[in-house]
């Protein structure tokens, strides 16, 4: 059959038509945007579907319906090939600077729900996308004026795939509400449009005018005329097709060469293919597989179908289609699809590319699970054949080939009268499970579940007369019935003791394949699930297990926000400057930067062993990489190998010889697109040798054996305090050598290490990175290319998020594109893929922990020792700033003595760094420890050994004797009761005791827990310019990395500036522009870091607007002697006329009162945990939170929330496991899980007091962009309190209580397979036999 491959590839993009001959088929639709367009604001996190950065509207027009469709897809997964014929929106399509914002791009502004920016342009989408949905949906009540028809359950749900890292999702949630036709005017949290106390109209008023025609689509006309159906192309090397039948399809086939077929390629966000296809087939357009089909007897659905479109199907009201009970099932099914993926995913993913995925590859898929429950038939064509098999025969076969083609499914309608016996008493029962970190989705299962089941009821119970259960995606092949636990129940009158029987032999059939993590956990999930679906029929008083009274997303928040306005317009909520331009995606990050002329693309290659000689790098013998043009080692580095540098000292650039840790850097691979690079430095083949050789250090123990120790330098290592052994004496009560573990946790900055480095002429070199401490990173590149510094220029504008991970770890990635821009004589570029990113980043130090602790039988202690190994990694990093960074939020109690000792261990893994709390977040989390330790060690209320513990001023002054400040600044005691009435913490703490007293499946625990955190103020530098017409430039150290530095800075400047006192001095910040970091511009910039950079930044800019204002003045009062009132502009005209320096530059330097302060606060937070499943649903958080008086209130609270969200990442759900080299092997968004927006607090409630005057620090302001990280121990403390409410319960089940006295250690993070486990893993069958030992007795 001939297939003409002449065709060209057709569509839109922000309704600017494209028409391409010769694409690359398995070029992507994100590739062809960043690289082939001016449309940056699509971007690139993670590369397989799990992050949202690049979503993208996609619009479809049907000819035969005439109806244009409009859906979501992950413009990273999707083919270019794909979009023939559609009409492709972004960020910037949905509104821009040159034709005018979006109300969701000015509200995520206004609502300050846009902090570094990476993610907004793609959140805007997605809200966009639903807001399109919204006015298509049909029997909605017309919405009041500038309200849209979405509710606010949909706003909220609508960007529930979409990753952020920076806000903590509250604000971006009011952002989504405030569109709601049933939005609550008084739910929507602090914003620029309203103040407080205006009504609702006035309220929904301010809000930038939503139009709904701003959520119409208007379809390009040109598109409508062109393409409908697939393309068929040809590019160089191969082919993309699109056949309408399955003639062509099975001629395509039979080609014999190397075919990929398609339909939303969704399935390489997980199988990362690197293979090279001659022909892409995509199924989309061949009837039989798009079909949708219902009848009586059921559901047909294509198999190129997308996951969206069979929710739709199975949801839809069928209007006397099914009976009851099968509406019921078609219709849990689809909610049960609600949860797979996100809805980006689903709109484009297929029910049959999943059910292939699972039948090939056993992808742990949710669709094989529920659809083998309910006895789905599947049809498939072969080579030979077209057959019917169930899904069980399917899923059975052994992998089926390339030529084998899903074709369709067919649901059976499921009716009582469907069943063996057809009594009056019959009823179908039907439920779905699946426990995932995730509620909302977005995250595979640990184990899902579907059972059916017929059951007759008579006078004695139920009994079973026919059942289905299937269980998946727990590390088996497939999803399987467990026909031997349907045999034993089938028939039987359901009773505890049945029930017990079959849970227990449930537990040995479902049993995950060796290598599965957490096994036990999942075979527990079996037991649970069956228990939580069965026992209703046992027991009709049985508690509920849904989460039904607990919502899964945000449904309230409150913030609390004073400000002054003394310093005008400093302490004003003022937006976030550039947050409009990061919603529409016009801001400029790095990577957005254009490719100049000839540029070149590099990739890591790392070691993946942690001590081995490096005998050589070469690419895999049967691999040919495309456009590779050079492998750079340390021999190709003109100056010294240096990848790093901080004050305590260096590490390579590229292994020389020989490895010292996994993940290790040992070459660079340059490559003409960074597609090709990535794909060349992944068929890289290291040869090593590890003959004699001493063994790598992998473990702070062995560090410890062989004394491979960095040194902390003694002004870095502070002092004990007091006498431990008199403090020991004192004691009533002695607890010896106890242990804490605590792991790692990446950044997940959602923009990766980006570096862009041009030659320019003399040798000189101009590097954009996205680098915290452009200082050293300039150094490091004149040090490596062994040139002087002012050959080196580095710039940085905004990063999309540091937290720490840009710091030391960025210079390498500026250095290597420099080193290769050098050799090469191109201009070379890196875009780190996140693999490698969490690879070489190292993340948060791991340690263990000895402690040893005295107390009085009243709680309060008396001594504490602690003996702390930190895991520093191959590298010495920051890592020597540990023992006084961790001493900053130890000392949070008053401990009576505290004695520690505190190694850095020198090891074989990767060099750990300093991620936001570097230090301080561990040592929250071990002083809570210790409390929780002594208080059930005493069998006391934790609370009220907190409370005894809490520091007074006196002690504070004898623990923190340099920054302890005035008594006044001592606001800790004041939050702490504040907090117990605001957030009504006793009456709530007696509400959560009646809650776990009467409820058996779930508990609730409730914890407070302060902040004393400590930080430092570095020098900084500024620079300040006035311009002839008035406007101001300004620069700083500071880099803008979310933290809204530049917004402060701006406002300092209008502040600093204003004290001119002329006309238009108070209107100044519309003139102030702060620009991007350039190293030869202002020197010493020093680190951005410690959560003072802003108001050191801020204060150097005071400085040198002092300079400025004194310059001005004099010639100001002469003017007003001429001319009477001065306007500003005609100052600066006339300071030009008379040659006054307008440029000042000032570096800030702290002096010894100014340098070290503490910061409070304090957070209360209620969590409810399942002991089926082990999830923990976090209720409620309460946070006070001391800003001295605050530079920006709107920037402050936005540090505080999402510095909390990051924590609770960090305490609840980031599990960072490595291979036993110490490698990473969570390095993905499937593996790795950072809280979305289903997993933060329902109810988030935040106060920033304004705390007065605090005169050594900046116009009295203090930090917030670490501190509140470390409130989030109170959720992992509350788990806990939750977690032994669930033991006592347990235990009392077997007739045991468990002693006062046993500490619960509770592992960091507390995963639902930790608290699962700590809850006890078999408390069900416990249960049972309790229940039925009671009947019986
Ligand atoms: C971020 C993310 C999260 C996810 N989470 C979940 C989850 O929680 N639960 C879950 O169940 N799934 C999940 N998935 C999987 C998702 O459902 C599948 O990726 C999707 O359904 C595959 O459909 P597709 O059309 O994109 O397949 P493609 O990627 O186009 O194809 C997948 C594979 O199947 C083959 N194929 C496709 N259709 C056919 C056919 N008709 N006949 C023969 N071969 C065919 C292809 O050749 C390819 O090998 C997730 C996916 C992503 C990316
Ligand atoms: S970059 Fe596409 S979903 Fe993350
Ligand atoms: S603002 Fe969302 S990731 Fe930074």
């Amino acid at each position: 059959m001939d297939i003409t491959t002449k065709q060209s590839l057709v569509f839109s993009v922000n309704g600017h038509r494209f028409e391409m001959c010769n694409v690359d088929p398995s070029m992507t639709l994100l590739e062809f945007l960043r690289y082939q367009t001016h449309f940056k604001s699509v971007k690139l996190s993670c590369g397989e579907g799990g992050c949202g950065a690049c979503v993208v509207l996609l619009s479809k027009y049907d000819s035969v319906s005439d109806k244009v469709e409009d859906f979501t897809v992950s413009s990273c997964l999707t083919l270019l090939g794909s979009v023939n014929g559609c009409s492709i929106t972004t960020a910037e399509g949905i509104g821009n600077s040159k034709d005018g914002f979006h109300p969701i791009q000015e509200r995520f502004s206004g609502f300050h729900a846009s902090q570094c920016g990476f993610c907004t342009p793609g959140m805007c989408v997605s809200l966009y996308a639903a807001l399109v949905d919204a006015e298509k949906t049909k029997n909605r009540a017309e919405p009041r004026p500038g309200l849209s028809k979405l509710t606010v359950s949909e706003a909220e749900k609508s960007i529930a795939g979409n990753l952020c890292r920076c806000t903590g999702y509250r604000p971006i949630v009011d952002v989504c509400k405030s569109f709601a036709s049933d939005v609550d005017m008084e739910d929507l949290g602090f914003n620029s449009f309203w103040r407080k106390g205006e009504s609702n109209e006035v309220k929904l008023s301010r809000l930038p005018r939503f139009d709904r025609n701003d959520a119409i689509r208007v379809f390009p006309e040109f598109l409508e005329k062109e393409a409908t159906a697939g393309a068929n192309m040809d590019s160089q090397r191969c082919h993309w097709y699109s056949p309408v039948s399955l003639e062509e399809l099975q001629s395509l086939l039979h080609m014999g060469t190397s075919v990929k077929i398609i339909v939303g390629n969704t399935g390489t966000g997980y199988y990362k293919e690197l293979v090279h296809y001659d022909n892409y087939i995509d199924l989309r357009y061949i009837p039989e597989l798009s079909v949708i089909r219902k009848d009586p007897t059921g559901i047909e659905i294509g198999a190129a179908v997308t996951i969206s479109k069979a929710i739709e199907t199975l949801k839809e009201e069928n209007e006397g289609e099914f009976g009851k009970e099968g509406k019921m099932v078609f219709e849990k099914l689809g909610d049960h699809m609600e949860k797979i993926a996100s809805r980006f995913i689903r709109n484009s993913g297929s029910v049959g590319g999943n059910l292939m995925m699972a039948q090939r590859k056993h992808f742990p898929s949710d669709i094989a699970t529920i659809l083998l429950s309910v006895d789905t038939i599947v049809e498939v064509i072969t080579s030979q054949s077209r057959l019917k098999l169930t899904l069980e025969e399917f899923l059975g076969r052994p992998s089926l080939d390339s030529e084998t083609v899903l074709l369709s499914i067919k649901i059976p309608c499921w009716e009582p009268s469907t069943s063996v016996s057809s009594d009056a008493g019959n009823k179908l029962l039907f439920e779905t499970y699946r426990a995932a970190p995730r509620p909302l989705g977005n995250a595979l299962p640990y184990l899902n579940a579907a059972f059916l089941a017929q059951v007759s009821q008579s006078p004695t119970g139920f009994m079973l007369k026919s059942c289905r259960f299937v269980f998946g995606a727990y590390g088996t092949k497939h999803a399987i019935r467990v026909k031997e636990v349907e045999d034993f129940l089938n028939g039987k009158l359901l009773s505890s003791s049945v029930l017990y029987e079959a849970v227990t032999f449930l537990e040995t059939l479902v049993v995950p394949e060796d290598g599965t993590s957490t096994p036990a956990y999942r075979s527990s999930l079996a037991v649970g699930f069956l228990f939580e679906f069965l026992s209703p029929l046992i027991d009709s008083e049985h508690e509920r297990f849904g989460k039904t009274d607990c919502p899964t997303l945000l449904s309230s928040s409150n913030q609390k926000i004073r400000f002054k306005n003394e310093y005008y317009p400093v302490g004003e909520p003022v937006t976030k400057t550039g947050a409009i331009l990061q919603a529409s995606g016009e801001a400029i990050y790095v990577d957005d930067i254009p490719s100049p002329k000839d540029c070149l693309y590099g990739a890591f290659i790392y070691s993946s062993e942690p001590r081995a000689r490096v005998k050589g790098i070469k690419f895999d013998p049967d691999s040919s990489p495309d456009g590779v043009v050079s492998l750079i080692t340390c021999k190709d580095i003109p100056g010294l190998n240096l990848g790093g540098i901080t004050i305590f000292g260096t590490e390579p650039l590229y292994a020389d010889e020989l490895t010292e840790g996994v993940g290790q850097r040992i070459a660079f691979v340059v490559a003409d697109s960074q597609k090709n690079a990535d794909i060349a430095a992944n068929l890289v083949v290291v040869e090593y040798d590890k003959e004699n050789l001493e063994p790598p250090i992998l473990s702070v123990e062995e560090a410890v054996e062989r004394c491979s120790f960095y040194k902390v330098p003694p002004s870095f290592y502070p002092e004990q305090v007091g006498d431990f052994s008199k403090g020991m004496a004192e004691a009533d009560h002695q607890i010896h050598d106890a242990q804490i573990k605590l792991g790692s946790q990446y950044y997940f900055y959602m923009e990766t290490q980006t570096s862009l480095a041009i030659p320019d002429e003399d040798d000189c070199m101009v590097v954009y990175s996205s680098t915290q401490y452009p200082e050293f990173a300039h150094n490091t590149i004149a040090a490596c290319l062994g040139v002087p510094g002012h050959n080196v220029r580095v710039k940085t504008r905004r990063l999309g998020g540091g937290f720490g991970g840009k710091s030391v770890k960025s210079m390498a990635v500026a250095s290597a594109c420099a080193v290769a821009a050098y050799r090469l004589h191109s201009p070379v570029r890196v875009y780190v893929n996140r693999k490698f990113d969490m690879i070489m980043s190292g993340g948060r130090h791991p340690m263990k922990i000895t402690y040893s602790v005295g107390c009085k039988s009243n709680g309060k202690i008396t001594a504490l020792k602690l003996d702390i190994l930190i895991d520093a990694g191959m590298f010495v990093d920051e890592s020597p700033i540990m023992p006084s960074y961790m001493l900053g939020s130890l000392r949070k109690y008053d401990w009576g003595a505290l004695s520690f000792d505190i190694k850095l261990c020198k090891t074989n893994l990767p060099s750990r760094g300093a991620v936001r709390a570097p230090g301080n977040l561990q040592a929250s989390y071990i002083a809570e420890a210790v409390i929780e330790h002594v208080a059930s060690y005493l069998s006391m209320e934790v609370d009220s050994v907190r409370n005894i513990n809490l520091h007074t001023y006196n002690s504070l002054n004898f623990f923190f004797p340099s920054s302890a400040g005035e008594p006044l600044e001592y606001t800790l005691p004041s939050i702490w009761e504040r907090l117990a009435t605001t957030s009504s913490f006793y009456d709530r703490t007696n509400m959560v005791q009646e809650f776990n007293r009467c409820h058996k499946w779930k508990k609730r625990g409730i914890s407070r827990v302060p902040i004393v955190y400590e930080v430092m103020m570095r020098p900084t530098p500024g620079k300040v310019s006035i311009l002839r017409d008035g406007s101001i430039v300004v620069e700083v150290g500071g880099i803008e990395m979310g933290q809204g530095l530049w917004t402060k800075v701006k406002q300092m400047a209008a502040y600093g500036l204003g004290l001119v006192k002329c006309g238009g001095s108070r209107d100044l910040l519309e003139k102030v522009r702060v620009i991007e970091t350039d190293t030869l511009s202002v020197i010493q910039g020093g680190l951005t870091a410690g959560s003072t950079t802003s108001e050191a930044s801020c204060e150097a800019v005071r400085l040198c607007c002092n300079i400025l204002v004194e310059r001005l003045i004099p010639l100001k009062e002469k003017l007003m002697e001429k001319v009477g009132p001065v306007e500003w502009e005609a100052l600066i005209v006339e300071a030009y006329d008379k040659s006054v320096n307008l440029s000042a530059s000032a570096l800030y330097m702290p002096n010894f009162s100014t340098t070290q302060y503490i910061n409070y606060g304090a957070a209360v937070s209620e969590v409810e945990v399942s002991l089926i499943t082990g999830e923990t649903t976090i209720l409620r958080t309460d946070i006070i939170y001391d800003c001295g008086q605050s530079l920006n209130p709107a920037v402050d609270l936005g540090q505080i929330e999402g510095a909390y969200v990051q924590g609770i990442g960090f305490f609840m759900l980031e599990e960072y496991l490595t291979n036993s080299d110490g490698l990473v092997i969570t390095d993905n968004t499937w593996t790795y899980k950072i809280p979305t927006v289903d997993t933060i607090p329902k109810q988030f409630n935040v106060e920033i007091l304004n705390s007065g005057h605090h005169k050594d620090r900046v116009l009295s302001s203090k930090a917030s962009g670490e501190p509140p990280l470390t409130l989030a121990v109170s959720v992992h403390c509350a788990t806990r309190a939750a977690v032994r409410e669930a033991r006592q319960q347990v235990l009392s089940w077997g007739g045991e209580k468990e002693a006062g006295s046993t500490l619960i250690q509770m592992e960091v993070p507390a995963t639902m397979p930790v608290v699962k486990e700590l809850c006890g893993l078999d408390s069900v069958q416990k249960y049972l036999q309790w229940a039925f030992g009671k009947n019986l007795g």
